[in-house]
């Protein structure tokens, strides 16, 4: 441990000479923080002054205690960067004996601008820097919390043991001290978290990007090779029957029909205009895209509506697409067959559309996730359609709710706003 109390090692004047420690820190540009930034940074420190009651008679009074402070800046330096060693997590972020020495020289300047009484606009956007780089390096902010309260400790301690002034001078001292470091420990977290957050966003973009640019890839796949295969059975098999040509031209059809519904889901996903509501028929609606969406052979389909039932305010085309993706999920729920129903409502100021399966069901930990874009659980299928789903509805003013047995089968029952008679 360091002594406070011996503070006559000399090698703090080798941070005086020449240039300021600006390798490790003092870098005349911070990246991607504008003018604008460096003033709203400014401007926000200047409120947390005012909020702690910051006067310039503090400012002075820690300026006056500088000489005295600064010969131990270098021994709470030590006792900084031996307490780092003790804690793996906070150590690994530092690399090389030559970036140590370059920190010990940053955390000296540090120190020597905390007693400076200059806190002015830069001043406050080196203080913002320590957060923005903290998370640059991959430093969890706790560590940066419980170093600067182990320097605070330090501090006190100096004071307290080479004081001989006043006390109650002492006592204002350390008060406006203590303003000082947490209004520095504020803006530093306010950096770290700013920048965090953005770090974090960054990720999760690309996150998605990526995701999405998988589920395109994977459902484009299937399609392209059929389509190779085809065509190269077209090209040289010469001498193949009308039968055989017939059916691989029907293969390219349909391949073509499933690569463009992946485009058209991603273009619904991407658009997303806002709806242009007026009165429409919903079991008209309901029909329409049965018929543009015909079941599979082994499942039966039951529609139960009403003829007098409410119409209900919905931009149409947009209903076709939540109609379809419902429809859609329904069937590939039953790949071994089974029922789907469609059952249609009047309930007060809403008109509730049932459409329920006999599938596999969804297991409880994944029913509030199938609805979230990218969440799929088929082997096919980017996980788009419930979201687009939900985002369409969201905008309508409707209402969605999910409800499944795993085994027995998954219904969802959208509640939409009826339009006026
Ligand atoms: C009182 C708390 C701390 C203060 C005041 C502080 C101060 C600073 C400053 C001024 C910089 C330079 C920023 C710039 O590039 O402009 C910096 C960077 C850095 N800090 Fe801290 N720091 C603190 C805590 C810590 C802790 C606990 C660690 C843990 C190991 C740490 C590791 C680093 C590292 C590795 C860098 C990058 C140095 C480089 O450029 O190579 N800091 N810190």
């Amino acid at each position: 441990m360091v002594q406070f109390t011996s503070p006559q090692n000399r090698a703090l004047n080798s941070f005086d000479a020449g240039e300021r420690p600006s390798s490790a820190g003092l870098r005349p540009v911070l990246h991607r923080v504008t003018p604008m930034d460096y003033e709203r940074i400014y401007e926000r420190y200047q409120e947390l002054q005012r909020y702690v009651g910051w006067t310039d008679e503090d400012a002075a009074r820690v300026a006056s205690v500088a000489g005295l402070a600064e010969p131990f800046f270098l021994p709470l330096v030590e006792d900084f960067y031996e307490e780092i060693e003790r804690h793996p997590a906070a150590r690994q972020v530092i690399k090389s004996p030559e970036q140590l020495a370059r920190l010990k020289a940053t955390l000296v300047n540090w120190l020597r601008e905390l007693f400076s009484g200059r806190y002015d606009r830069e001043y406050v956007t080196r203080r913002w820097r320590v957060g923005w780089r903290h998370v640059e390096i991959g430093l969890d902010q706790v560590f940066t919390n419980v170093a600067l309260s182990r320097l605070r400790r330090g501090l006190m301690r100096i004071l307290a043991e080479n004081w001989n002034r006043d006390i109650p001078f002492l006592l204002e001292v350390r008060q406006s001290l203590n303003s000082l470091i947490d209004l520095d420990l504020a803006i530093i977290e306010d950096a770290y978290q700013t920048e965090h957050l953005e770090r974090q966003a960054r990720s999760a973009r690309l996150a998605t990007i990526g995701q999405v640019a998988g589920g395109i890839a994977h459902e484009l796949r299937n399609p392209l090779n059929t389509l190779k295969t085809s065509a190269y059975f077209l090209r040289h098999v010469k001498s193949a029957s009308p039968e055989k040509v017939g059916e691989h031209l029907e293969r390219i059809e349909r391949q073509v029909a499933i690569a463009d519904r992946v485009i058209t889901t991603l273009t619904e996903f991407a658009r997303q205009p806002l709806p242009t509501l007026s009165p429409a028929p919903l079991v008209e609606c309901v029909q329409e895209a049965l018929g543009v969406n015909p079941a599979p052979g082994n499942i039966r389909v039951h529609v139960d509506c009403p003829a007098d039932l409410p119409r209900v305010m919905v931009d149409r085309a947009q209903l076709s697409i939540v109609l379809a993706n419902l429809i859609r999920n329904a069937y590939d729920a039953m790949p071994e067959g089974g029922e789907l129903k469609i059952t249609g409502s009047a309930a007060d100021a809403a008109v509730e559309l049932i459409v329920a399966d006999t599938g596999i069901g969804i297991p409880p930990e994944n029913i509030l996730r199938i609805m979230d874009p990218l969440f799929s659980t088929k082997t096919r299928g980017i996980g788009l359609g419930l979201a687009i789903t939900r985002a369409i509805l969201d905008k309508h003013g409707a209402t969605v709710r999910v409800r499944s047995e795993p085994g027995q089968g998954t219904t969802f029952t959208v509640s939409f706003v009826r339009a006026p008679q």
